[in-house]
């Protein structure tokens, strides 16, 4: 298949290129590299063997977006592209809903002025906002949109309301909407990873930053929460189990519109994670509690039955290869695709 991948040069396109380059796919990246280096694809290439067209655009620019897709060939999109840090989008609402919501409603034009059916769709288990308290393991059939705390995570739960409403219209688009937990891990290679710019937001970066001595501790956000040991508890999936789903997703797309977990099933709490890392790198992680991080859930934890069932897809990774896998990037690029120096 000629498959795609728009932000494809980030953190989990570039994983996705690399499993798709593995299965023989032509794999084509539309992105802008605002937040993503082409490094990280020359790196899939290198390490598959296979090339990659780049195509440098920003799809929430109209005029952009149709000059760079226009005389593309290709049969299916991957949409990744969007911007993803939940407290800029706090700060920056605006810009957040213009760029995530114009790229989108640009690509479907495009797609629908070239015939082409087939999306998967990068969301997020953030659309289920804050669930009722008495569930413990999210499934799709859960109400989305509601106590979500930030405009990122709108964007993502506006997307997928306007796929829904696009296929109504166009009933030959074959979509899927992914809802990720937590992606965390690296190719095993250590080759390409997570890069974040700045101090991380996430836990686990944040963490491997700490092992290899950039920072000096973890905050920890809170230690009350209702859960085993009163940290957060998260369901974090490995970023090679992920891309997996993508393609599982990619060949089993029908008309219609479907909603999928990505997850593992299984729950970990912040303090779980930290001694994981501990064991995967042999290094201490230093860490202290502090207040908990506003719009902070307790826990999120997916129920993968419907993946697992539809797709014919289940993760095959722990959480301790996700802390090897991280350590080998971390190690093996401190500072991430930047050059050394
Ligand atoms: C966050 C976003 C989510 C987004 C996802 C991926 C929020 C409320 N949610 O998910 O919308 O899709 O990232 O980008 O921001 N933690 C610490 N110390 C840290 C960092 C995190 O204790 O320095 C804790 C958190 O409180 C949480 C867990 O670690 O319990 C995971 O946090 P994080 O990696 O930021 O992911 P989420 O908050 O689940």
């Amino acid at each position: 298949m000629r498959v795609l991948l728009t932000g494809g040069a980030g953190y989990i396109g570039s994983h996705v290129a690399l499993v798709l380059l593995e299965r023989g796919d032509d794999v084509i990246v539309v992105d802008d590299f605002s937040n993503s280096s082409p490094e990280g694809l020359r790196r899939v290439e290198k390490l598959t063997g296979g090339s990659i067209e780049l195509v440098e655009a920003d799809l929430a620019d109209r005029a952009a977006a149709e000059a760079a897709l226009a005389d593309l060939d290709f049969e299916a999109v991957i949409h990744l592209a969007g911007l993803k840090a939940v407290g800029e989008s706090v700060a920056q609402p605006s810009r957040y809903f213009r760029t995530n919501l114009n790229s989108t409603l640009n690509l479907l034009d495009i797609m629908r002025a070239k015939d082409v059916r087939k999306l998967v769709f990068s969301s997020s288990a953030t659309v289920y906002g804050t669930p009722d308290a008495d569930v413990d393991r999210l499934d799709e059939s859960q109400p989305i949109g509601i106590g979500i705390t930030n405009p990122y995570g709108r964007t993502k739960a506006f997307i997928e309301q306007i796929i829904a409403d696009v296929q109504q219209a166009w009933p030959e688009l074959e979509a899927v909407l992914l809802r990720y937990f937590n992606p965390v891990g690296a190719h095993p290679s250590g080759e390409i990873g997570e890069d974040p710019a700045g101090i991380p937001n996430n836990l686990m970066p944040f963490v491997a930053q700490v092992a290899v001595g950039r920072r000096e501790k973890l905050s920890v956000f809170g230690d009350q929460y209702p859960t085993v040991d009163g940290t957060g508890v998260r369901d974090y999936i490995h970023v090679m189990d992920l891309a997996e789903g993508h393609v599982a997703a990619l060949t089993h797309l029908s008309p219609g519109v479907e909603a999928y977990n990505l997850g593992s099933g299984e729950g970990h709490s912040v303090l779980e994670v930290v001694r994981a890392y501990e064991a995967a790198s042999g290094r201490e992680i230093p860490f202290e509690v502090v207040a908990p991080r506003a719009g902070d859930l307790a826990a999120s934890v997916a129920d993968p039955a419907k993946a697992n069932a539809d797709l014919d897809w289940r993760t095959t990774r722990t959480l301790g290869d996700a802390c090897r896998d991280s350590w080998a990037w971390q190690t093996k690029n401190p500072n991430g695709f930047a050059p050394v120096g």
